[in-house]
């Protein structure tokens, strides 16, 4: 088993990933947990698969359990079903020595988080992300929260997991798109950070993708630790932790456009790191060679490198100016400056950023 720590003082915690290992957390929640009681949240689908396992690690810890599965989508990550398990756990009897692991995606990861963190001001928690994303993303770093009718990710916390735990092996049962969305938040890693571990996924993409075990706790691994690293710098977003957001402000500008269908948040992202990659190269911060190496290895992953014409983009850019207005009035989007290495840059050229777009929908 490989760990990961993230540091953050009081608040740091281990990240432990390897391959079948999910029955092996019956012995770190022996160590863990203070009190008897334990909320377990899932959703049915991760549930019907991995419940079992979880429920005799709990069985085993002696641990009294209460469950709460939330339905399967993303609009289920809202305030009212927080307010629900949050209920339920005062129905139960949970107190501030209670446990909650959160068994699933990031809609669960984030909801989870967010109920931990509210509940009797605050109790331990677990992460046991089953996606890509979130083993990757969302399980790390302590962001959590809920969506509002005015805006996604709208109500939330800061609040640290006391471990997370990754199975690898969990990623079988993944759809394959799910898997491949997944994989654009990984190649993001080594754009920003990592031009070594870049190569190592332009290299191996056929293990990866053939879901061979090593080959995905390596790049879970560096994933983790790049993200703990860019976290232990500068856990509440002032500054440095900006970067993650590579190949996200074309991405939500095509998340918004096409209203939040048809395109997973991977998808999207995907394309948003081809633009901004060739943004960088028409602002003479990247070399072409460099931006095609970006494209053709977000492209060997089966993920999306263009805009399809049905989307506008004037409409797309509206969206990214609405966005800036809310952020005092600048355009400032993460370039990369070569492979590992990105700036967040003050847009001032719209046009360029425009040309960049068009061009895209010719691919
Ligand atoms: N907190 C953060 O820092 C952070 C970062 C990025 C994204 N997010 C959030 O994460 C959420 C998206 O997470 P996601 O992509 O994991 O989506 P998700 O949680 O909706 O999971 C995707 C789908 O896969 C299913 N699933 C999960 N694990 C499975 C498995 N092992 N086998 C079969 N099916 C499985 C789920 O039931 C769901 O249908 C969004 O709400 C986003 O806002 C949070």
């Amino acid at each position: 088993m490989k760990v990961v720590e993230v540091s953050l003082g009081e608040r740091s915690y281990p990240i432990h990933i390897g391959s079948g290992i999910l029955g092996g957390l019956q012995e770190r929640l022996l160590q863990e947990a203070t009190g008897s009681k334990l909320l377990l949240l899932s959703n049915p689908t991760v549930y019907s698969i991995y419940g079992p396992v979880v429920e005799r690690a709990i069985e085993g810890a002696s641990l009294q359990r209460s469950l709460v599965l939330i339905p399967d989508g993303e609009q289920y990550k809202d305030y009212f079903w927080a307010y629900h398990i949050l209920t339920r756990m005062l129905q139960d009897g949970l107190d501030r020595g209670s446990l909650l692991i959160a068994l699933g995606g990031g809609v669960i990861g984030d909801i989870g988080g967010f109920v931990a963190s509210v509940f009797m001001r605050g109790i331990a928690y677990v992460q046991v992300p089953t996606t890509l994303l979130a083993q990757v993303d969302s399980s790390v770093g302590g962001k959590t929260g809920v969506n509002h009718p005015l805006g996604k990710n709208m109500i939330g916390t800061f609040y640290q997991p006391r471990f997370v735990w990754i199975d690898v092996q969990t990623l079988r049962t993944l759809p394959e798109d799910q898997f491949r969305a997944g994989m654009a938040e990984v190649i993001k890693y080594g754009v920003i950070w990592d031009r070594e571990f870049f190569q190592y996924l332009r290299s191996n993409h056929r293990q990866i993708l053939g879901l061979q075990p090593e080959s995905l706790e390596q790049v879970v691994q560096r994933c983790c630790q790049i993200k703990a690293e860019v976290v232990s710098r500068d856990e509440r977003e002032a500054g440095l932790r900006a970067i993650l957001n590579f190949g996200h402000t074309v991405g939500h500008a095509i998340e918004t456009a096409t209203s939040y269908r048809g395109y997973l948040h991977g998808e999207a992202v995907a394309v948003g790191m081809v633009a901004e990659a060739w943004l960088a190269h028409r602002l003479g911060l990247l070399s072409e060679t460099e931006a095609g190496e970006i494209e053709e290895t977000i492209r060997s992953y089966g993920l999306p490198v263009g805009i399809p014409k049905e989307i506008e983009v004037s409409r797309m850019l509206s969206y990214m100016t609405l966005d800036k207005k809310a952020r005092a009035g600048r355009l400032r989007i993460v370039l990369p400056e070569g492979i590992g290495r990105v700036r967040v840059q003050e847009i001032t050229e719209e046009g360029l950023l425009e040309e960049t777009l068009r061009a895209l929908q010719r691919v």
